[in-house]
């Protein structure tokens, strides 16, 4: 969603805050805009649709600056519009903020009654009247009035502030959104995501939930919530400049289906070296582990999916009871809450809103035990959880959620094994066995890379169609499920999943010649109860396009499509199987001509409700 990037250095900072919208281009957003600082007067140029827009504009209007802030907004409060856009000003302050303002109707009252003037719908543009308003009333320092507004404010923030007034400087604050400061060589920068300024520098600093900052050329200033200076840890970024680069790629979301190899062998790498140990969740997880009874596992989206793909490994490997839910759902329910139950939080970002308010519902029930799955170092989710685990995907661009969600059930994977083994349901001829497996994971998953060609010649048929249905029992059944979420993600096509077990209980209805049917169909114990479910299909002319395990006899015949993937790869099938229908996925949407990286409406990181 929405992203920041502010800069102050000696040299021009319209290109530094223009690559930095760039590179925040990939959360998600409809409209971009900068503010600069130049001769004691605030310049400002804001555009709906994409940065490069916006930057030909600065470009012609001959932008040059050495104090600057920018913004990419996905619209919330009032329509996609250039009024809508950040930054907002109000008598030369100029800001840009991520995050809703809960009390902006009241505060605009308020500021009306004042005789501040409203130009756009959005919440933003009280706080940046009320910047002004404050520093009226409180002698011109911009950090005293930012100190002063933030009290002013409920709801959620990630703000930068300028003033045409004070040319030396740029001040922050943040709270519930996420904001780091970028420290470079006599220069400095303010950006919502590392990605923003990794170009520049990798030295940062994450501010905390409620602090202010002041950020000059030569120094930085961080300020705890009371307004006193405070010590913040200065940490050196590990995101590569390669890892936000397309290099030979069409997309960044083929790139990341490709990397899935390396991207697993990483996450896999602590375990395969020392085997499934508690360490892999953190130094305390040894005595957590041991403490608890239960899983409840909190997620959205595709890291949803994982999680019910989780649960069936950890229930089967480790016979503790687990529960799944979307996180939405459960931070509005009165949920039955074990203290003994170990909440496991899922996201790629760390800064999904309504994951992270579903940690703090479940700490409120009075849930002990929290561990956080995410991909994001330093991210809100993880910091706010007692074990974390870090997947090493990397950086994800494409909104679609790809190597992320390989990664998270890799890393699950290992929960299930580890929370088996303190449990003694897993011996030590069945930890190898696991362990073998994992090992071979990267190669299986290569080599249902390689299915590519295939793939792209069903992604043809499959381009002109309106609905289509996924099918997988079991483990695969959620896999079946993140098929068809891929789907209607990128190609816009309908796309429903079911237990294939389920089909006859109402989406049966749905099937005739026109409605593609893609089972998952590994080499398993419910193979043949999928064959039943597909004759099933195929009596009702539906056209099947399946997806069997090399060793699993399956053969062409008139509507019935066959892929053969590797060998079943045993326990991490599912990992295995999820290649083929994110390539399918994208190679859909690429026929159908959709934008693949910045699917229509969607955004990567959803920081609002
Ligand atoms: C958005 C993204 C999805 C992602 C979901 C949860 O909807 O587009 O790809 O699965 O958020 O995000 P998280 O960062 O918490 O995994």
């Amino acid at each position: 969603m929405c992203g920041i990037v502010g800069a102050i250095a000696d040299r021009d900072v319209v290109p530094v805050l223009i690559e930095g919208l760039k590179r925040l281009e990939y959360r998600g957003y409809d409209s971009a805009g900068i503010a600069v600082i130049n001769d004691r007067d605030v310049r400002r140029v804001r555009r709906t649709g994409r940065v490069s827009e916006m930057a030909d504009a600065a470009a012609a209007e001959g932008f040059d600056a050495s104090l600057g802030i920018g913004h990419t907004r996905w619209a919330t409060h009032g329509g996609v519009t250039e009024a809508n856009a950040h930054p907002h000003i109000s008598h030369g302050v100029a800001l840009v903020h991520n995050g809703i303002i809960e009390n902006h109707e009241e505060q605009r009252e308020r500021l009306r009654a004042l005789g501040y003037v409203f130009e756009s719908q959005t919440d933003t543009e009280v706080i940046a009247h009320l910047m002004h308003y404050h520093l009226k009333q409180g002698g011109d320092d911009l950090l005293a009035a930012l100190q002063h507004v933030v009290k002013e404010l409920t709801g959620a923030y990630a703000l930068a502030v300028i003033s045409r007034a004070e040319p030396e400087r740029m001040v922050c604050a943040r709270m519930g959104c996420p904001l780091l400061v970028g420290i470079g060589e006599g220069e400095n920068f303010i950006a919502s995501d590392v990605s923003a300024i990794v170009q520049a520098t990798r030295k940062v600093i994450f501010l905390e939930e409620g602090d202010t900052a002041e950020v000059t050329r030569e120094s930085v200033r961080v300020f705890g919530a009371d307004d006193q200076p405070a010590q913040r840890e200065v940490h050196v970024s590990d995101v590569s400049l390669a890892s936000l680069e397309l290099g030979p790629y069409r997309h960044f979301m083929q790139k990341e289906i490709h990397e899935q190899p390396r991207a697993i062998a990483d996450t896999i790498e602590a375990a395969v070296e020392n085997g499934f140990s508690p360490a892999l969740f953190g130094d305390k997880a040894g005595s957590v582990f041991e403490d608890i009874e239960g899983v409840q596992i909190l997620a959205c989206g595709t890291s949803y999916y994982a999680g019910m793909t989780a649960r069936y490994w950890i229930e089967a490997i480790s016979g503790l009871p687990c529960n799944v839910e979307i996180a939405s759902e459960y931070r509005y329910r009165a949920a039955y809450a074990n203290p003994k139950h170990l909440v496991v939080t899922i996201s790629q970002s760390g800064e999904t809103l309504d994951t992270m308010e579903a940690l703090k519902y479940a700490k409120l029930l009075g849930h002990a035990h929290t561990l956080s799955i995410c991909n994001v170092p330093e991210s809100a989710i993880p910091r706010a959880s007692e074990l974390v685990c870090y997947t090493r995907a990397g950086a994800e661009i494409g909104v679609a959620s790809t190597k992320a969600f390989t990664t998270q059930l890799a890393a699950l994977f290992q929960l299930a094994v580890v929370l088996g083994k303190i449990r003694g349901m897993v011996d030590a001829e069945e930890e190898a066995t696991y362990l073998e497996a994992l090992r071979h994971l990267p190669g299986s998953v290569q080599h249902a890379l390689n299915l590519e060609p295939q793939i792209v010649a069903w992604a043809e048929r499959f381009a002109p169609k309106q609905n289509a249905l996924f099918l997988g029992r079991g483990v695969h059944y959620p896999i079946a499920l993140e098929g068809a979420l891929k789907l209607k993600e990128i190609s816009y096509i309908h796309a429903e999943a079911y237990p294939a077990g389920e089909l006859k209980h109402g989406p049966l209805a749905l099937v005739d010649a026109a409605m593609p049917v893609v089972v998952i169909a590994p080499n398993d114990a419910l193979l043949e109860k999928v064959k039943s479910n597909m004759q099933e299909v195929r009596a009702r002319g539906g056209e099947l396009f399946v997806f069997a395990d090399q060793d699993s006899n399956f053969s062409e015949s008139e509507g019935v499509h066959v892929i053969r993937t590797p060998r079943h790869t045993g326990v991490l099938s599912p990992i295995v199987h999820t290649i083929p229908v994110q390539m399918l996925a994208y190679h859909t949407a690429l026929a159908r001509g959709t934008d693949v990286d910045k699917p229509r409406n969607l955004a990567k990181s959803v920081t609002v409700e």
